[in-house]
């Protein structure tokens, strides 16, 4: 049976979904980063169903939303300053913080880890939610494994409309990459992922460690391939001129050995140009505006990847603010794809 699609404003709709909740379902529902996929917490078996619907493997932990900063007494051994400086500023948000679990906590939900990912979203639906169950929800983002993430009730019913029992819809999510992930150790914080919550404004009250993309991170859910559509896809390094540059080289070359072009959708961070080029274009911030490009970020590249398309190149995006975020997303979902040349040299062969 297909997923109940109901609306998050309707107070009665979030009571439903909590019983829901409460008797061991599974249900999905907004937050300010992107749509989660909710269990209560404590429910073991009905955590294990949110690993079963997405086809999650069991080693990657999930994140446990709380409505309260005070609910993290039943998550967290014990709350260290360095956390509750960072609660205080940027809770309710999208900053995960991972600190040790208390015993209580089924290990299912942390893929037997030592330790919690625990956040407070910034959305009145989600926080509605997790009060009127009592409890927190432990809830990855509603999509399939290793898919682009869902922004819009839309997309979650794609991806999970006939394993769900409900949907509830909150309208387009307001931040559209999920929430940064900090480890605080010893006073210290690691960034485990680039997130909603721009680095720039964490080392505003603590410093942290940012690992090189290369260096191996301690997140066991930061697999080198995610977000990824179907669709061949490349992160350039380049602006659109040069993308286009490089592409009217190509074409010459296609043209002179009478080879058909392929169908290529471009992911633009700037305003749209027209071009023979690109079977499809979908423009992330005409405006070049960051916070604009990550809220656009996963609808686009879903989009693009109904249209049919040989192939998806995305435009270079800076990277500060959330565009360590937005650069994060599109090289993961390039990973363990082919390059642009090696992807035309295949065509001309
Ligand atoms: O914005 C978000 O964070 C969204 C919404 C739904 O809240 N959730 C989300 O969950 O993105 P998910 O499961 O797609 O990503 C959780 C990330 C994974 O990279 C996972 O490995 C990491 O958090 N994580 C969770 N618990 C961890 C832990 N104990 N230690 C290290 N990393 C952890
Ligand atoms: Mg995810």
């Amino acid at each position: 049976m297909p997923a109940k699609r109901t609306s998050a404003q309707d107070e009665s709709h979030i009571r439903e979904a909590a019983l829901v909740l409460r008797a061991g379902g599974i249900v999905a529902f907004p937050t300010e980063t992107v749509y989660g996929l909710g269990a209560d917490a404590f429910n073991a078996v009905a955590v294990a169903k949110v690993f079963e619907a997405k086809r999650r493997p069991s080693f990657d932990p999930l994140i446990v939303h709380v409505a309260d900063p005070k609910d993290t007494v039943r998550l967290w051994r014990e709350v260290p300053p360095a956390a509750q400086k960072l609660m205080d500023a940027f809770w309710p948000g999208p900053l995960t913080l991972v600190l040790p679990k208390k015993d209580e906590l089924p290990g299912i939900v942390t893929a037997d880890l030592d330790t919690v990912a625990v956040r407070m979203p910034r959305n009145d639906a989600a926080l509605a939610l997790i009060r009127a169950l009592g409890s927190p929800i432990a809830a990855p983002s509603a999509n399939v494994f290793g898919y682009t993430s869902a922004t819009s009730a839309d997309a979650v019913m794609e991806d999970l409309g006939d394993k769900i029992d409900i949907v509830l819809d909150g309208g387009p999510a307001a931040i559209g990459v999920e929430s940064t992930v900090l480890k605080i150790e010893q006073g210290r914080a690691v960034l485990l992922r680039p997130g909603g919550t721009p680095v720039e404004e964490i080392k505003k009250y603590i410093s942290v460690d940012v690992p090189a993309a290369s260096a191996a991170v301690e997140s066991p859910g930061q697999t080198p391939s995610h977000y990824a559509p179907w669709t061949p896809f490349v992160a350039s390094e380049l602006d659109y001129p040069d993308i286009q540059k490089q592409l009217e080289r190509l074409h010459k070359l296609f043209a002179e050995k009478e080879k058909p072009w392929p169908r290529i959708g471009i992911l633009l961070f700037g305003e749209r140009k027209e071009s023979p080029l690109f079977a499809n274009m979908e423009c992330l911030s005409a405006k070049k505006n960051l916070n604009e490009a990550a809220a656009h970020l996963f609808g686009a590249i879903r989009k693009l990847d109904k249209m049919n398309l040989d192939l998806i190149v995305a435009e270079n995006v800076p990277e500060k603010g959330l565009g360590l975020a937005i650069r994060d997303r599109l090289s993961k979902a390039a990973a363990g794809k082919r390059a642009v040349d090696s992807f035309f040299d295949n065509l001309l062969q």
